[in-house]
């Protein structure tokens, strides 16, 4: 097997009281697409977020773009997210600037000052996603599936090692979430960037199988696409 970019080892985790992630051990490897499916309540989004660093695993090992997130220190968190694109249904674009000024701002945060560079990286992934010609417009002059591939866009700015992304085609109709998804897989296919999927989406994960993990009351086993 490949490099892995995501290795968890007897993770476990809780969300208040409640034990959301149960004993659980996968890797990916780098480049890789991986689904993540299940009952609703079963625990995908928590194992995200925990990827994310915003659930401390309480034992086993989980190792992400190798950081090591049992002891991860709160100064190292954005070393960590800028590894990491997150694409996720509530962390979408702030609705009070315009698209150019959303990438601009994710760039500042994570520490670009050059203007030309910074104008230069918005320009790149805007093309990636084919929308560089609505820089200029305000998120909610944009369609469902335009906002989402400016989402991917400003995943994409920092060149993350991962993608996680949680139901990214919850809001769109079926053919916008082909083209979402479709962008998805090439990023991993030519950028080498190891994709893991939360999805409901059983019509796109027939047409586009890939390695699909199962989760259920917390824990994950490996699964067939075509058993989903
Ligand atoms: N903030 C929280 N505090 C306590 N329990 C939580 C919290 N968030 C989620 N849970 C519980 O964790 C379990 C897993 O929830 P999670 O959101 O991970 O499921 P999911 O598989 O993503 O579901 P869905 O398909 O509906 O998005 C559920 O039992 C849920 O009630
Ligand atoms: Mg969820």
């Amino acid at each position: 097997m490949q490099e892995s970019v995501i290795k968890l080892s007897h993770a476990t985790a809780y969300q208040g009281e409640s034990l959301v992630i149960n004993d659980v051990s996968f890797e990916i490897a780098r480049g890789e697409f991986v689904y993540l499916v299940g009952k609703t309540g079963s625990g995908k989004s928590s194992i995200l977020k925990m990827l994310y660093g915003d659930i401390i695993p309480a034992s086993g090992d989980v190792t992400v773009a190798g950081f090591h997130l049992n002891k991860l220190s709160s100064a190292k968190m954005p070393y960590l997210r800028r590894k990491l694109g997150i694409v996720f249904q509530d962390f979408q674009l702030l609705t009070d600037r315009s698209v150019h000024d959303n990438l601009r701002f994710v760039l500042k945060a994570t520490g670009w000052n050059d203007k030309h560079k910074i104008a230069q990286r918005i320009n790149e992934v805007l093309d990636y996603v084919k929308l560089n010609t609505k820089g200029f417009k305000m998120p909610y002059e944009l369609s469902g599936g335009e906002q989402q591939r400016v989402v991917i866009a400003r995943a994409l700015l920092n060149n993350p090692e991962i993608i996680l992304a949680d139901e990214p085609t919850g809001n769109l109709d079926p053919e916008t979430s082909d083209e979402i998804v479709r962008l998805l897989i090439e990023l991993c296919e030519h950028k080498g960037t190891a994709m893991l999927m939360a999805s409901h989406d059983y019509l796109t994960i027939k047409k586009y199988p890939a390695r699909t993990l199962f989760c259920e009351h917390g824990k994950i086993k490996e699964t067939a696409p075509e058993a989903v």
